[in-house]
């Protein structure tokens, strides 16, 4: 398992009410793309603490929340009640796939902390039931400076040609991408996308 780099972060993680409205865009955006309902399983990859996964729990069946950190996924934990969980999975997914099919994967600002796009989206296509779909949210291209330290961060942002095709190319069909928030720093914009597309 690589590095924690999440460790610190994890202790104020929910307390940055900038992340807390953007996992809301996110989820309000998702539920408006996709019908979900009380018979759904679904993958929240790079689940965090949960932000984005407890909003989405709420209209499915069961939420799994996969994530590399430990750290991250306890103060999920903390969280979780007998009312609204999510069953926590600590485990580098590209390297070891989970055997489960699920009806959608979600995903929220984890993309750009994956080295090998290609890997990752051959890998996930294999977990996603026929029909199934994947929502996934990120920063647009950036300069560099949306994180204060770029440590575990491989991608400035993405481009959406780029992404498109490369998921395109992974076997996914009905591609879209859509902005759907920014985040405002005091130095810029940063736009936020949401990629939704189906087996
Ligand atoms: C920026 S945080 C986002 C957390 C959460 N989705 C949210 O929006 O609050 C990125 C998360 O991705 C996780 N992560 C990084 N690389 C990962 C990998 N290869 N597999 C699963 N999770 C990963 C990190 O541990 C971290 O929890």
């Amino acid at each position: 398992m690589q590095k924690d780099h999440f460790e610190i972060k994890a202790k104020t993680w929910d307390s940055g009410s900038e992340r807390v409205e953007n996992t809301k865009s996110i989820s309000e955006a998702i539920l408006d793309r996709f019908t979900l309902h009380k018979e759904m399983e679904i993958l929240d990859f790079g689940v965090g603490t949960g932000l984005l996964g407890f909003e989405i729990a709420k209209e499915v069946k069961k939420v799994y929340g996969v994530d590399t950190s430990k750290s991250m996924l306890e103060k999920l934990e903390e969280k979780n009640t007998p009312e609204l969980s999510i069953e926590a999975i600590c485990q580098d997914i590209i390297q070891t796939p989970l055997e489960k099919n699920f009806d959608g994967l979600i995903s929220s600002m984890t993309l750009h902390h994956i080295e090998d796009l290609r890997a990752f989206f051959t890998v996930i296509r294999k977990n996603i039931k026929d029909n199934g779909f994947i929502a996934i949210a990120d920063l647009e291209s950036e300069d560099g400076t949306f994180h204060s330290d770029n440590t575990g961060v491989f991608h400035f942002g993405f481009d959406k040609d780029e992404l498109c095709t490369i998921i395109k190319e992974c076997g996914f069909k009905n591609i879209v991408w859509e902005r759907i928030n920014s985040i405002q720093k005091p130095h810029r914009d940063f736009g936020i996308f949401l990629l939704s597309a189906k087996i």
